[in-house]
């Protein structure tokens, strides 16, 4: 079967080509590499021993995305591709409402005008807002609180709105809680451009030395010991839920939680970190950060009854995976 993956050269997106290489999958990928970099290629390869095809195309070019359908005659696609900062995109939210919803779009034209029928999508626990209770099912209402969440709440209803014209369609949507955590091989991870928003690639940082302190975004949530509690999946277990979304038999418009089950506040992190790699995080605690919210995790009992969904991966593994990811590659 041959799979495309949008923006398969990013942190989630080559960690899944892995695995579908692995699992004998023919692959190519379109990545307009504005926040990934070619070199994941030969990573790709060094870990794989397999080639895949690279197309370096923005998804916002309709004629391009056409030539490609054309050319390759694709089985599914899994739709990695789009902006995803969320501070980012409270400052150019056009740029985020263009990229996010005309790429999407045009993807799937290009499925209807090809006749692929099966399409994965990542989108985020974003989309839940701020719940009312924990942990997080797939029904809870939708709610976002900046433009990158509301590009995926518009492209789920977009989604709907596709499916429900054309039943024959066979789409998964994966909501993310926070994936963390690299390759065992240390060759991909979590490599964002500049300086992270995100907590793990900014605590890398600082245990490296190439940042001088974490700032812990608020003591006073409703948590249990004052700091934000997320729920933290290891991406190659994030990985595999696209894997098994992919073989899935069961057709029509399906939507899953990938999380853990499990919250861990941002304390609980970093001296998980510290313990499990032996360095020290400097820290303080500073004011909370707009739009965050005390605490968030998953229900992934959806996934697991339907999937055969299963996390391998402890905070522990993330925690070490992380920092031997940052060891092997000195210019984070
Ligand atoms: C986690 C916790 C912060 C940085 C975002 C997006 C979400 C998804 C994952 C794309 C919070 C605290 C963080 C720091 C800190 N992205 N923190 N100091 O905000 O839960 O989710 O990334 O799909 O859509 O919303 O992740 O890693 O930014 O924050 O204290 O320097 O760490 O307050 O409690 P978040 P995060």
């Amino acid at each position: 079967m041959k799979i495309l993956v949008t923006g398969g050269c990013g942190y989630i997106g080559s960690h899944t080509v892995v695995k579908l290489l692995e699992e004998k999958f023919e692959v190519v990928i379109i990545d307009n590499l504005v926040n990934s970099k070619r070199e994941v290629l030969e990573k790709i390869k060094k870990i794989t021993g397999s080639d895949v095809t690279f197309y370096q195309e923005d998804l916002c070019n309709l004629d391009a995305l056409k030539n490609i359908f054309k050319k390759e005659k694709f089985d599914a696609v899994i739709h990695f591709a789009g902006l995803k900062a969320v501070g980012e995109s409270v400052q150019i939210p056009l740029k985020y409402y263009q990229n996010n919803l005309i790429s999407t779009m045009n993807l799937l034209s290009c499925m209807q005008e090809y006749g692929v029928k099966k399409l994965v999508f990542s989108s985020s626990a974003t989309v839940y807002g701020n719940p009312k209770s924990l942990p997080i099912k797939e029904d809870f209402p939708l709610q976002t609180t900046n433009p990158y969440g509301t590009t995926k709440l518009m492209i789920e209803q977009i989604l709907k709105d596709v499916y429900q014209a054309n039943p024959d369609l066979d789409i998964t949507i994966l909501r993310y809680f926070n994936p963390i955590g690299a390759h065992k091989s240390g060759l991909l991870g979590e490599d964002p451009n500049g300086i992270p928003n995100n907590l793990m690639p900014y605590v890398v940082r600082v245990a490296m030395g190439t940042l001088p302190v974490l700032s812990i975004f608020g003591s006073d949530y409703n948590t249990i010991d004052g700091t934000g509690v997320r729920d933290y999946i290891h991406v190659l277990d994030l990985a595999k839920g696209h894997l098994l979304a992919l073989k899935n038999p069961k057709s029509g418009l399906k939507i899953y939680n990938l999380g853990t089950g499990k919250g861990t506040s941002v304390l609980e992190l970093v001296n998980m970190f510290e313990k499990v790699n032996q360095v020290k995080v400097n820290k303080k605690f500073t004011a909370r950060r707009d739009g965050d919210i005390d605490a968030c995790y998953a229900s992934n009992e959806k996934a697991m009854k339907e999937l055969g969904f299963k996390c391998e991966y402890t905070l522990e593994d993330m925690c070490k995976d992380s920092y031997n990811y940052a060891k092997n590659n000195i210019n984070l």
